[in-house]
């Protein structure tokens, strides 16, 4: 798929078909396209904890009211950050956010739904996902992204705005 139809139709995906499993191959794709992303010095500081057992998912799938949708969809990626591999400290946000977008729209290459689910910057939501997956101290969980074969369609809407672009200042 070229890339602009993927960024204009990727839209997020809520209901899954439960009974269709990820194959290894496009979940290998999806997190090789995540891994391509920038970061800040090429420090590539992300991990991806892929949870399929039902479970967990479950557990994931309450620890805030928008992730639900984590119980039906076949695989949970949880992004995750490991501070130490920072060059510039800080960054590490805005280094799983790209990361977190290559990976959405390699999906919808693929024909599969994700959609991303906040979890960073909340401590509440940070601390359930800690506990739930054993995570290492200095590994902080930024996203959980439910992935599957999606229920629904990917709807096209239109959103450029010319008010929104500003050309030599605001
Ligand atoms: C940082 C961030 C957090 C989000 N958290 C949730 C969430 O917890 N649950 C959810 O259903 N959607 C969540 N979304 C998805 C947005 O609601 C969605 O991207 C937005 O409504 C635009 O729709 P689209 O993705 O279909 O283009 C989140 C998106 C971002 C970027």
């Amino acid at each position: 798929m070229d890339v602009f139809e993927a960024m204009h139709t990727r839209r997020s995906i809520r209901k899954f078909d439960p009974d269709k499993p990820v194959g290894a191959a496009d979940l290998e794709k999806i997190l090789a396209a995540a891994m391509f992303a920038p970061s800040a010095g090429n420090a590539q500081p992300w991990h991806f904890v892929i949870v399929t057992d039902p479970g967990l998912r479950d557990a994931l799938s309450r620890i805030h009211p928008y992730v639900g949708m984590l119980r039906q969809a076949p695989v949970g990626i949880v992004v995750c950050a490991e501070l130490a591999l920072e060059k510039f400290p800080g960054y590490w946000v805005q280094d799983l956010a790209a990361a977190v977008q290559n990976l959405l729209l390699a999906a919808r290459g693929l024909g599969l739904g994700t959609v991303w689910t906040g979890v960073c910057p909340i401590q509440e939501r940070m601390d359930a996902v800690r506990r739930i997956l054993s995570l290492p101290d200095g590994v902080e969980p930024h996203a959980i992204i439910p992935l599957g074969w999606p229920a629904q369609e990917f709807v096209h809407t239109e959103r450029f705005r010319e008010d929104r672009v500003h050309t030599n200042g605001w």
